[in-house]
């Protein structure tokens, strides 16, 4: 067996398996803090973004299964029964929501705002 070869061959592999390099990893474009998040100002814009052309008061009955993600009452029924974390991260048995999945800094965002009491912040 030439053993040159296989050496230069483990070689070669051991240096490709080192390469990689995620474009967000190397240059994360900002910093998802969600250390203080507020239903206002961190789950709202992720709704108007995401959610409300489906589950707002008006569009929910059509295509929403009536699920209003306009009142906070409601919000707060999915946050504390698990469907909504539950349903924006992909995790079974929810629905999977919205047919594409959210960035992670918003999965985040939601799963904080429960984690911290759901407050009406
Ligand atoms: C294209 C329309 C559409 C969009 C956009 C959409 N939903 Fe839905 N959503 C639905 C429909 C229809 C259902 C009920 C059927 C189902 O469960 O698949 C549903 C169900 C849900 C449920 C209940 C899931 C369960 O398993 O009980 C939650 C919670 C939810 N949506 C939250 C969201 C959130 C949060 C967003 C935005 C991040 C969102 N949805 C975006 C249409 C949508």
């Amino acid at each position: 067996m030439n053993f040159r070869l296989l050496i230069t061959g483990f070689v070669l592999l051991a240096l490709q398996s080192c390469y990689y390099d995620s474009e967000e990893e190397l240059y994360p474009l900002s910093v998802c803090d969600t250390t203080e998040v507020s239903y206002s100002g961190d789950v709202i814009p992720v709704f108007e973004t995401h959610c409300y052309s489906c589950h707002n008061n008006s569009t929910a009955a059509s295509f929403g299964e009536n699920i209003r993600l306009e009142n906070f009452e409601d919000v707060a029924y999915y946050a504390g029964n698990g469907s909504l974390y539950g349903s924006v991260a992909w995790i079974a048995p929810w629905s999977a929501m919205p047919d594409y999945k959210l960035d992670k800094c918003s999965q985040n965002r939601i799963k904080a705002w429960v984690d911290q009491g759901m407050k009406q912040n």
